[in-house]
């Protein structure tokens, strides 16, 4: 028994020797095979939290996806820093003048071949739909390729014009429609749904209708879920190590929502779609992408259209209605936007002013506040060229900028002491700011990013969303079940979330606001 106990410890105690010498010999294999040099004029390097070199800030990163570099930044409060990871260095760029000099240097650093990275990746397109995807991605080999082509297409397709406002009408139609469907039931004056379920299927359905028109695919219930299950595991997909076992639900709803788009593409769905996807088919069609891959590449678009919009709308619908006074402010301000004519029944028929909605002032800084608050995207950029930003911090090829923006929102020195809290007439005061009242420093507000990577969705986005927090709030009374209103923990659903997800969801009753039951809701525009 002793003898046994005896041998168990010496070979603890070897292995624990042997543990030490193999961990020792690996750090220095890391350091000869992936260590870089370091030039005294790139941005400082900065320790991880867990103290392994490399491995730790990956540790991080994975468990804490693009939080972990506002975590780090509370900690390291720097204009850039420099993180060391296996795959070379991330250059973290938090100060609002670096981001927009990092902005400006559209040739030296570019966002194209990130993406075409990552959408081929997670798309899991074929060889050949790989190749075309990344070939010219740089734009080094010219100005030509299919990443390239087709962003140029996106901007144009989604900026102010006529192919804007088909969508935007399309999308703010569907709203009025299915906020219709709020009835209460016989017998009852209220309605009970569940607040986040409830926004995010109109918003989606919404948005996709206004993009793939008639035979939009997510106007099948078990398309959309399936979609929510390909979002919801984003990250592990993006990994790719067996996704069909590490990443199931989300590996299998991607197929699912492949079969859909490549049906809609077969059934030539997009000939009666919007201006967005008649540009994304014809550029996949010019540059010989399959019908398969060009599925497979919609998938994921559908990401970047839905995966952001749906939880924009719910903040925004939870700090107006949260907030009585902000409510009673915006629905006097929107009033003027409402005209109330009678049918030959006598049955008011209300319709709401796209145009004037947009224009609202006090709605407009809300939307701004809350993407403030609930924006958690990043701009990321590869470094084609060795170069010199700001004349300040050398950046080396081959190595990755991020630009978390969140950083920049809850930074008291850029916002002041209120920085926490919701105040709805933040942006508002910036407009009207009196002469030597300090200005908003250009670089600190970007929840839809910068520089030609702009957000092209943005208008759609705001268009659509403010008319339905509009509608919702003349129409409709929203009261908490459990008698009070409480903040649900943000939390951001992948590396590719743009703005945080809500949870836990909340239970909310509904009841048509005094004075204005009834009648048919509309909109013109
Ligand atoms: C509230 C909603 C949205 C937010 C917060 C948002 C945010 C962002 C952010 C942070 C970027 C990266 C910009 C950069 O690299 O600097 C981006 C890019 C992009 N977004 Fe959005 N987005 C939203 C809605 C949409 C919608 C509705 C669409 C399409 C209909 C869309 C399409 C795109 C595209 C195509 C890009 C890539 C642009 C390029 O690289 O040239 N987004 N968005
Ligand atoms: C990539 O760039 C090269 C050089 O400018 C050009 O010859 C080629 O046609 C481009 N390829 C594509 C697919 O556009
Ligand atoms: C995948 O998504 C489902 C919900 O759709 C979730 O329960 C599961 O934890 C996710 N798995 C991973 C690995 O992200």
């Amino acid at each position: 028994m002793e003898e046994v106990q005896q041998d168990g410890r010496l070979e603890s105690k070897t292995l624990s020797l042997l543990v030490v010498a193999v961990l020792a010999c690996g750090v220095f294999l890391i350091e000869y095979f992936f260590g870089h040099k370091h030039h005294a004029q790139e941005p400082p390097r900065v320790p991880s939290a867990v103290p392994i070199p490399y491995l730790g800030h990956m540790i991080g990163l994975m468990r804490y996806k693009m939080g972990y570099y506002v975590k780090l930044s509370a900690k390291y409060p720097l204009p850039a820093y420099t993180v060391t990871t296996f795959g070379g260095k991330v250059y973290v760029v938090n100060s609002p003048e670096l981001a927009v000099a990092v902005f400006r240097s559209v040739k030296a650093l570019s966002f194209a071949n990130i993406a075409a990275t990552v959408v081929s990746r997670i798309s899991l397109s074929s060889k050949e739909g790989t190749e075309i995807m990344l070939k010219n991605a740089t734009g080094e080999e010219g100005d030509k390729g299919y990443t390239v082509e087709g962003f140029k297409r996106i901007h144009a397709a989604l900026g102010p014009g006529p192919g804007l406002e088909q969508m935007t009408t399309l999308a703010a139609q569907h709203v009025a429609v299915n906020m219709g469907k709020l009835k209460p039931e016989k017998e009852s004056t209220i309605t009970r749904i569940m607040l986040y379920e409830w926004i995010q299927h109109l918003i989606a359905v919404a948005t996709s209708d206004a993009v793939y028109g008639p035979m939009n695919p997510f106007q099948n219930p078990e398309v959309e879920s399936a979609f929510w299950d390909f979002e919801r595991n984003f990250t592990t997909l993006l990994v790719n190590i067996m996704p069909a076992l590490t990443a199931r639900r989300g590996h299998i709803g991607r197929e699912r929502v492949n079969q859909a788009f490549e049906k809609y593409f077969r059934q030539e769905g997009h000939k009666s779609g919007s201006a967005l996807v008649k540009a994304r088919y014809e550029v996949a069609d010019e540059y010989d992408v399959s019908l398969p891959d060009m599925a497979r590449f919609e998938t994921t678009m559908a990401i970047g259209i839905l995966g952001t919009t749906s939880p924009a709308a719910f903040w925004m619908v939870f700090h107006i209605f949260s907030n009585p006074a902000v409510l009673e402010d915006l629905r006097t301000e929107l009033g003027t936007a409402l005209t109330t004519t009678f049918d030959k029944d006598g049955a008011p028929v209300r319709q709401l002013d796209i145009t004037r909605i947009k224009g609202s002032p006090l709605l407009t800084s809300t939307w701004h506040e809350v993407l403030r608050h609930s924006a958690c995207g990043t701009s990321a950029r590869l470094v084609q060229q060795d170069c010199l930003i700001d004349n300040r911090f050398l950046l080396k090829k081959g190595n990755v900028v991020q630009m978390p923006s969140r950083v920049s929102h809850i930074n008291p020195s850029l916002w002041g002491t209120t920085v926490d809290a919701f105040d709805s007439r933040r942006f508002l005061k910036q407009e009207s700011r009196k002469p030597g009242e300090q200005k908003l420093q250009s670089g600190a507000f970007r929840p839809f990013g910068g520089g030609n990577t702009l957000c092209p969705g943005r208008h759609l986005a705001a268009t659509e969303i403010l008319a339905m927090v509009a509608m919702l709030a003349l129409r409709f009374d929203l009261t908490p079940a459990s008698g009070y209103w409480v903040k649900p923990t943000p939390y951001a659903s992948s590396v590719a979330a743009a703005i945080y997800s809500p949870n836990p969801d909340i239970a909310v009753n509904v009841k048509p606001r005094k004075g204005y039951e009834g009648g048919l809701w509309t909109f013109n525009s």
